[in-house]
């Protein structure tokens, strides 16, 4: 049994791109993933359950979705947002439950949170919170836009407040040219001394996921 939570600096960051690339180069050894909770859902092709459904070599059906994505809402809006707009609200101790029972499969089960670090989920609880109670090594996903050195160590800052350490950083290409990936991940070392980093470039191939699943893997071990 091993699972991770993966988190980023914010929305649209690469958490199910990574997530997805991750899953594509563990699935000959057994890795699943869940998106327990979102927003902004369409059942259309490209939502982040069809995606990561397909990475795991499943057919995506409203059923399979609502398998790995029981908490969805369609506003585009935060989680507590999106659910009250459908007369709604998440309860967090089910969506924990749901995470503890995923994350008790024998396979590597990644889970995939919301948004940020700190998302609200309902009128008490945000992100931080889900990560704190499950205790499982935890990704960051991080950009290397201008702007996210700040983002990404004010998130870290919110992680340590709260205990948590992650098992690993990704520094995901974002693509905006402004400032080089390398530099965006040896100055983030700098100022986190100790933790592992990673980069994944932009567009990132299957074989770029090898090394962050392999040392994914060995923390793993580390936090067997
Ligand atoms: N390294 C990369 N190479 C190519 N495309 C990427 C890369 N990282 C992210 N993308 C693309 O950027 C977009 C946003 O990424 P993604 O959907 O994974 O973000 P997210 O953090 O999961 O967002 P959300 O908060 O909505 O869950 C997607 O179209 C994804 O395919
Ligand atoms: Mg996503």
């Amino acid at each position: 049994m091993s699972a991770f939570f993966i988190t980023g600096t914010g929305t649209g960051i690469g958490k199910t791109f990574v997530t997805a690339g991750l899953l594509r180069v563990l699935r000959p050894q057994g890795a699943s993933a869940i998106k327990p909770v979102l927003s902004g859902y369409d059942s259309a092709p490209g939502s982040d359950p069809a995606l990561l459904l397909e990475a795991m070599g499943h057919a995506v059906s409203e059923k399979a979705v609502a398998a790995i994505a029981p908490f969805r809402f369609a506003a585009p809006l935060s989680p507590d947002m999106a659910a009250s707009r459908e007369g709604r609200a998440i309860d967090f101790a089910a969506a924990l439950s749901f995470c503890r029972q995923a994350a008790a499969r024998p396979e590597t089960v990644l889970i995939e949170g919301v948004g940020g670090v700190m998302v609200p989920l309902d009128d008490r609880h945000t992100t931080l919170d889900l990560m704190a109670a499950l205790n499982l090594p935890v990704l960051l996903v991080a950009g290397s836009y201008l702007g996210s050195i700040s983002h990404s160590l004010t998130a870290m800052a919110a992680l340590a407040q709260a205990g948590i350490t992650p098992a690993l950083v990704i520094v995901n290409d974002s693509g905006t040219g402004e400032v080089p990936l390398a530099e965006t991940a040896e100055t983030l070392g700098r100022f986190l001394p100790g933790q592992a980093i990673a980069t994944l470039p932009r567009p990132a191939q299957e074989t770029d996921f090898v090394p962050v699943a392999g040392l994914l893997l060995g923390k793993r071990e580390t936090a067997a």
